[in-house]
């Protein structure tokens, strides 16, 4: 669909891993997408079939079940999903590029030892750092830890809110300050099974991703081992961030995935719809638009995979990473939009998944930091560059 040129800096490696997503993602998820927009609900099926397909551990080395494959593979994955359905792609996501990663780069050995192999082979993650007071402002969280006299486990109070793959999940890495006279110093992050007592509150109604999970979760006086502190106690609010750059790139890659789905999806019709004797997509008011929009895309996604290699390569890469997903989210958004307008009426209708795209394509500018959010990240970053 995409124009070749911009493969150019594929692995042969990465080629193939896209093109076992996108067979996975036509032929199982494809069939399934209006059913579970309109049922609110991933099919449990489709969880399975991600770790099946080694979906789930792309960049966890092969040693703890992953498949020892580079951020841009994750990327990749994240993007051809999206094309198809953005649920899945976030609900893989959140998986890999936020929970996993959190495991790979900070964890003790114990703890990648015992987590890792499960987060490949089935148990899904969750990333809990929102909460209803803190959003942006996510180091003001009020989520409290409290290390017994023993010192033999923490016990964790507060709520987090918006929590992805939360209905679903089995392992949380939850946020949360040991000290809040610290400041976001006191923060940090603990791995939390279900079973020690998670309560799964309130799942919100959504505009789109309808079919991922988000809920409410409350923590009453949750007894955590203390070796499942992840890292070390004040360190929490670093790992999250510097996750949450990668985590960013990630969402850069859904909104491509949406933006090119769309176009994939509304483009071919317009050559056999007739109007005025002649296929509409014919018009050359229609060519301009197509043109348009291409570009877009293409800008987007070379934005999106260039922020991948810098990361891979060790640069550091947050301002192309917060540049990606705030120019990715808006081209989704305009790529939706435009491919309903391509359509027609049929393209307003919910049975034909066009219009599906713009409303999944609206959180791209609310989550893992909202447009306004990165936009200070880059302008912080180019007064320290320019100034
Ligand atoms: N990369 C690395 N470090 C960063 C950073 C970045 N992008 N932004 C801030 N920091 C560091 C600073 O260096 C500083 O650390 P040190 O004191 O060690 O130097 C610390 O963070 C605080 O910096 P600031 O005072 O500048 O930051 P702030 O308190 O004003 O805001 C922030 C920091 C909370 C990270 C904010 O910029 C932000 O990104 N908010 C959005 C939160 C977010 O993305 N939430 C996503 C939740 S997960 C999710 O959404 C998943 C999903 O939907 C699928
Ligand atoms: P607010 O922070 O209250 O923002 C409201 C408005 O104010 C926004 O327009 C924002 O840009 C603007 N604003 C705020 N501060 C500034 C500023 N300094 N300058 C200019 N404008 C500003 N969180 C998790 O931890 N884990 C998850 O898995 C997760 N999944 C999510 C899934 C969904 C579907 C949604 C909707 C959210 C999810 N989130 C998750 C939470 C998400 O990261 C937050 O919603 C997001 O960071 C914004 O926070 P908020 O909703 O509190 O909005």
């Amino acid at each position: 669909s995409e124009n070749p040129v911009s493969l150019y800096s594929l692995t042969e490696e990465e080629r193939m891993l896209k093109d076992v997503v996108k067979k996975f993602a036509d032929e199982v998820v494809a069939p399934k997408v209006i059913e579970m927009d309109e049922n609110e609900k991933m099919d449990p099926e489709i969880i399975k079939g991600l770790f099946e397909q080694g979906l789930m551990g792309i960049e966890t080395d092969p040693d703890h079940g992953g498949a020892g494959a580079s951020f841009t593979s994750a990327i990749l994955v994240i993007e051809e999903l999206a094309k198809i359905d953005a649920s899945v792609s976030v609900c893989c996501d959140v998986h890999n590029t936020l929970v996993n990663t959190v495991f790979r780069k900070y964890a003790s050995q114990a703890l990648k030892d015992k987590y890792l192999p499960q987060l490949s082979e089935g148990k899904l993650g969750s990333f809990c750092l929102s909460e209803p007071a803190s959003g942006s402002d996510a180091f003001a969280l009020k989520t409290t830890a409290k290390k017994s006299e023993d010192g033999s486990y923490y016990t964790l109070s507060g709520s987090k809110m918006w929590i992805t793959n939360s209905a679903e999940a089995e392992v949380f890495l939850v946020f949360a300050t040991l000290d809040p006279s610290k400041g976001y110093k006191g923060i940090s992050c603990f791995v939390v099974e279900k079973d020690m007592g998670v309560e799964i509150a309130k799942k919100e109604k959504k505009l789109g991703i309808r079919a991922s999970s988000t809920c409410t979760l409350n923590f009453d006086e949750v007894k955590v081992p203390a070796e499942n502190l992840l890292g070390e106690e004040g360190l929490g609010y670093k790992y999250a961030i510097e996750i949450l750059n990668e985590g960013r790139v990630g969402i850069a890659a859904q909104m491509v995935g949406i933006a090119q789905g769309a176009f994939d999806k509304a483009v071919p019709p317009t050559f056999e719809r007739k109007q005025f004797g002649q296929p509409v997509g014919h018009f050359q008011g229609m060519q301009m638009q197509f043109a348009k929009i291409a570009t877009e895309i293409e800008a987007a996604r070379l934005l999106t995979y260039n922020a991948a290699r810098l990361k891979e390569q060790g640069h550091n890469f947050t301002k192309q990473a917060a540049m990606a997903k705030w120019y990715s989210s808006v081209v989704a958004e305009k790529a939706a939009s435009q491919a309903i307008e391509w359509a027609g009426g049929l393209g307003f209708t919910r049975e034909v998944g066009i219009e599906k795209y713009l409303r999944d394509s609206k959180i791209g500018a609310i989550y893992e930091g909202t447009s306004n959010i990165q936009l200070i990240t880059i302008g912080k970053l180019l007064t320290k560059e320019y100034s």
